[in-house]
């Protein structure tokens, strides 16, 4: 199966050109002009952004929060990713704390199946002890190169010593730990406090956890990274505080990577006195403009590495199943659809970044940092994984018009600009003029290593 995709401009992250592509299999095997098309599918892309296919750094798919399942699984949610321009996501497999990292491989495969994009897993490590340890060298061996840890979270949370050893024992095997910064014991204290003061409402749960309980836990982490002579990976980051923190572990000298989401980048903490507040709540919390800007700043600069959406799905019904109650609320929203449409609108058009830097932080920078090589790059011999963007569409996100399996959105009253014309994933066109084509063609990813940014 070969595709031309002709009179488009193709955008890497390191510049853009007028040229045509032809893929051939998965593959693209020529960028040129006059390509010899015989028995291609033609393209048109005149007026259209090339871009190698988004990665998605960050979601929760059929996610078992506990009180209830995220409303999104593998077969919907990376149908909304596909539409979206994402062409791979990186799922969080999550291991029982008296289960091993290879029963939750071998369930999230399952889960997997179906995935109408390619998928890859970072593990979530609940329990860290010498067999944990030992199953590292599987997890290398399977394809998976990243892990997370959480500082939060009854059944997940592990402390500061077993985070110091894991990172130890991730150096030898190239791989990066992402950390859920928020300082557990604190942030609980100050829910029993607002619980004392008879404060439940959504607008309780920023307050419970302010910007010091996440620059806290990103310091802390910053030192066990230089104990443990390793790179440090801070996922979602949401405070200027914590970017601080992070800069300052630069600054003597660390390698330290960092990924925020657009509803940090776009959203601040008064949505919690919304009526629909408990739709805003999330781990870590919306901030204050000033974060905001302190995000979009850092992007500019380069501070910040990858924008991932953690898109962690809820109806209304399961938002409320906690009374409304900001601590009896599951955490997570939904963003894996628009992650590419809210970048292109508030970070392109309106001149905070470039469309080079939109591909730089959806596609090349996940796919060097999370062992993808021979992805997020427009190149011969790279994956036919592209998107063709259309900067002509707009349009306003409501709470029903995508493609979730949950009927709100985050975003809900956003205007946007630009959309996903045609998806290629694996060198076959499964989005067409913005419709799915082919479903539940995705494959695994089988990583490699890290590879250094900085
Ligand atoms: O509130 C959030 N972010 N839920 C998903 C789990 C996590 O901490 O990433
Ligand atoms: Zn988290
Ligand atoms: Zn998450």
């Amino acid at each position: 199966m070969r595709i031309l995709i002709k009179n488009g401009t193709i955008v890497n992250a390191n510049g853009r050109e007028r040229k045509d592509i032809l893929t051939d299999g998965d593959r693209i095997i020529a960028i040129g002009g006059n390509l010899d098309a015989a028995g291609a599918e033609v393209i048109d892309a005149a007026g259209c952004y090339v871009m190698p296919g988004f990665i998605d750094t960050h979601t929760h798919f059929d996610l078992d929060v506990g009180l209830c399942v995220t409303a999104d699984n593998f077969r919907t949610g990376t149908r909304a990713a596909a539409l979206g321009g994402t062409t791979c996501v990186l799922d969080f497999a999550t291991q029982d704390r008296d289960g091993t990292l290879k029963q939750a491989l071998e369930t999230w495969h399952k889960k997997a199946e179906g995935s109408s994009c390619n998928y890859g897993f970072h593990m979530a490590i609940a329990r860290w002890d010498a067999e944990t340890e030992k199953e590292m060298d599987y997890m290398s061996n399977n394809g998976v190169t990243s892990y997370k840890m959480y500082m939060v979270y009854d059944g997940l949370k592990v402390d500061d010593g077993q985070i110091y050893a894991a990172l130890k024992t991730a150096r030898d095997h190239d791989a990066l730990i992402g950390i859920h910064c928020e300082n557990w014991e604190v942030l609980l204290r100050r829910i029993e406090e607002l619980k004392e003061q008879g404060v439940t409402q959504p607008w309780g749960h920023p307050v419970s956890r302010p910007a010091e309980v996440e620059a806290e836990a990103v310091a802390r982490y910053m030192r066990i990274a230089q104990l443990a002579g390793t790179p440090a990976y801070v996922v979602h980051l949401s405070t200027e505080e914590g970017l601080i923190e992070a800069q300052r572990a630069r600054a003597r000298g660390q390698e330290v990577y960092l990924e925020t989401c657009p509803q940090y980048l776009l959203l601040t903490d008064d949505r919690y006195r919304d009526p629909d507040g408990v739709k805003f709540i999330m781990s870590p919390p919306l901030r204050k403009d000033t974060d905001r800007e302190r995000l979009w700043q850092g992007l500019k600069e380069g501070e910040l590495d990858t924008i991932g959406t953690d898109h962690c799905s809820f109806t209304m019904e399961q938002k409320m199943m906690g009374g409304g109650r900001f601590f009896k609320t599951p955490n997570g929203g939904a963003g894996v659809q628009h992650r590419g449409q809210l970048i292109y609108t508030y970070g392109v058009c309106e001149g905070r970044l470039t469309l080079e830097d939109m591909v730089k932080y959806l596609s090349y920078n996940p796919s060097r940092l999370f062992g993808m090589p021979d992805r997020g790059e427009i190149a011969e011999e790279k994956a036919a994984d592209i998107v063709i963007w259309d900067p002509s569409v707009s349009g306003t996100i409501t709470d029903t018009n995508h493609d979730y399996n949950c009927d709100n959105s985050v975003f809900a009253g956003f205007d946007v600009k630009g959309a996903a014309r045609h998806v290629i994933i694996n060198g076959e066109h499964i989005v067409e003029n913005g419709s799915i084509k082919l479903e539940g063609r995705g494959r695994y990813i089988s990583r490699t290593g890290y590879m250094k940014l900085r």
